[in-house]
């Protein structure tokens, strides 16, 4: 079922972000295809997917969602080449292929990088793209604006590099990860319940409850897949987080622990969706993909 659906979901998408990539000039070919390379090389689109899922959940077509599934994507894909980088986590190998700064170079991966983000926000603002009342799209740019910013993905990215060969304990590690990767997912739930255009309150407040155990859940198995899968499976040098000392939930936890804490947030996600139907079995088989998947 979640196979099936995510293949729909990802087709949808990658054709989308495949408009993208054009460069209007032949100047510009460079940054393009940069930015190309980073977007357009198969990852799992699990932010577009909970999009999707989220904007269905509240009965809305999946065309309402193209651009939030977009955005959400290009931002995910600007934080994984910026993430990569020397500077950074120092990465050779995404999504199976080299790194952007190592299939063309450090410039032009920051560049792309830079130019990723930029394009989320223009396609969020788009009137063609994104053709949704002037107050929803902009409710759109500002809560992407906040997950991506530095009280969101950037600040969780800052507090990973200034925590390398730390010890932190649970409550500090759970900060951590709820800005790095818990942020971006809780805005992905949320735009897509916004593009549904039949988002209340108390529907927002129940999938941002399910959003925000599904995030840190998400980071919790990354940091289990990074111990026990391995590089070809991951499309990602295996063990490089141990070999960065970064502090992980593995390493604190312990792996059986670290498991069951994701199995934990899983069912606390699960428990967020019952006030929802049929409609959000997407939703609930996302929450259980997430800490199952192998990749
Ligand atoms: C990897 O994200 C980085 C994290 C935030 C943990 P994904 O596991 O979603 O990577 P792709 O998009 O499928 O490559
Ligand atoms: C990445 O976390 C979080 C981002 C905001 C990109 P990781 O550094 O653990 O992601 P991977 O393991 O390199 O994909
Ligand atoms: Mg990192
Ligand atoms: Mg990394
Ligand atoms: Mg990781």
């Amino acid at each position: 079922m979640i196979a099936a659906y995510q293949k729909t979901c990802q087709t949808r998408v990658d054709s989308k972000l495949d408009e993208l990539f054009h460069a209007p000039r032949p100047e510009l070919a460079l940054i393009y295809q940069a930015m190309r390379y980073s977007v357009i090389n198969g990852g799992k689109r699990v932010r577009p997917l909970l999009v999707y899922a989220a904007c269905e959940a509240l009965g809305g077509n999946p065309e309402r969602a193209d651009a939030a599934a977009c955005a959400v994507e290009l931002i995910h894909a600007y934080s994984l080449v910026h993430d990569d980088l020397p500077a950074m986590d120092d990465d050779d190998l995404r999504r199976g292929q080299p790194t952007t700064h190592k299939a063309f170079d450090e410039a032009s991966a920051i560049l792309a990088g830079d130019g990723l983000q930029s394009l989320a926000f223009e396609v969020l603002a788009d009137t063609v793209r994104n053709p949704l009342p002037a107050e929803v799209r902009l409710d759109m740019i500002s809560t992407l604006g906040k997950a991506a910013g530095p009280a969101g993905m950037v600040g969780g990215q800052a507090i990973d590099l200034g925590s390398v060969g730390q010890w932190l304990d649970q409550g500090a590690l759970e900060i951590m990860h709820r800005h790095k990767t818990g942020a971006l997912i809780e805005a992905s739930v949320r735009l897509g319940a916004l593009a549904s255009g039949e988002a209340d309150s108390l529907s927002l407040r129940a999938l941002q409850e399910y959003a925000q155990a599904v995030g840190l859940a998400f980071q919790v198995q990354d940091d289990i897949l990074d111990v026990e899968s391995d590089t070809a499976t991951l499309g990602k040098t295996q063990g490089k987080d141990e070999a960065n000392h970064k502090p992980t939930y593995p390493a604190l936890l312990g792996l059986d622990a670290a498991k069951a804490y994701a199995l934990e947030l899983r069912d606390l996600a699960l428990h967020a969706l019952r006030p929802f139907g049929e409609a959000a079995e997407p939703l609930r088989d996302l929450a259980r993909y997430i800490v199952e998947r192998r990749s």
